[in-house]
């Protein structure tokens, strides 16, 4: 299917690696000159040259730190009116809540609630002046179904929730829409660092650890990123112009409820 977006114009945060880079590759195999940004350099620009080298799209780098204004100055600057705009960053530690002081709390909010309006913020009355906007934050199944252990994340990622469901009315008429998509449990750096944690955490094996996790998803297995990031670029395509204010759940089944 062609999603109607070639020539477009895209930022992808937290895209050298994971769910971020995946869906910066299915973009940009779609003919959208995207630019990614993460924090450290030498990935970043790794990346970015293996994207552009299987997809032939244009790909810039620049490294920046998301959860600080100078960093998102930086990605604006390289691309200030983006017709697409895909926000990620890393997840907040797991944890007790009874150990989270008021700095660690806004950290978890920088990263998974604020980058994500800020940018919004900037870049929104474009879309809605060009009468194009694609607006996708990844945020996480714990947002449906929350685990005490991340609250950090289930905390920060429902107030960013929140602010889109509403941001998302306001703007639709505009064929601008705003979604978040929901990993369950995708096979990336990340997902393997919180199994080998956890699976330390019970004093257990991590590969035994996996094998359980994977037995509890319907579908017995990890999601790949790339089925990720082709679902973002679909809601990022011309053709999803009706589909906005969703929350959208990628979980290989695990939720267990209809809604
Ligand atoms: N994978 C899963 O199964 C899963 C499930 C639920 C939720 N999630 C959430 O989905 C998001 C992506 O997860 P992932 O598995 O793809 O993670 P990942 O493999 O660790 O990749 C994270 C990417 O984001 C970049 N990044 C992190 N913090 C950043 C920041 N402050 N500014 C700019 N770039 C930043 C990282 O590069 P640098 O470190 O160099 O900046 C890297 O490119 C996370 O928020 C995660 O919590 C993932």
């Amino acid at each position: 299917m062609d999603l109607g977006i070639k020539g477009r114009s895209a930022i992808v945060c937290g895209a050298s690696a994971g769910l971020g880079r995946a869906t910066a590759t299915s973009l940009a195999r779609e003919g959208v000159s995207v630019v990614i940004a993460a924090r450290t350099p030498e990935r970043l620009e790794q990346a970015a040259r293996e994207i552009a080298a299987e997809t032939g799209a244009q790909v810039r780098a620049v490294a920046a730190d998301v959860t600080t204004d100078a960093g998102r100055a930086a990605l604006l600057e390289a691309c200030p009116a983006p017709d697409i705009l895909v926000n990620n960053a890393g997840g907040p530690p797991p944890g007790d809540f009874r150990s989270w002081d008021r700095e660690t709390w806004i950290k978890a909010i920088d990263a998974n609630m604020l980058s994500a309006i800020f940018l919004i913020q900037a870049t929104i009355d474009g879309m809605i002046e060009r009468k194009f906007g694609r607006v996708v934050n990844i945020t996480s199944h714990m947002v449906k179904q929350p685990a005490a252990i991340l609250g950090l994340s289930n905390g920060a990622r429902a107030g960013l929730t929140g602010f889109v469901g509403g941001l998302a009315r306001e703007v639709a008429r505009h064929n601008v829409t705003l979604n978040n998509v929901l990993p369950g449990q995708f096979d990336t750096d990340r997902l393997r660092s919180n199994h080998q944690r956890f699976a330390a955490a019970s004093g257990g094996d991590v590969d035994a650890f996996r094998e359980r996790q994977k037995s509890q998803i319907p579908a017995r297995r990890f999601g790949d990123p790339s089925e990720f990031g082709d679902a973002c670029a679909f809601l990022c395509g011309a053709k999803a112009g009706f589909i906005t204010g969703q929350n959208i759940l990628l979980d290989g089944g695990a939720f267990p409820g209809t809604m």
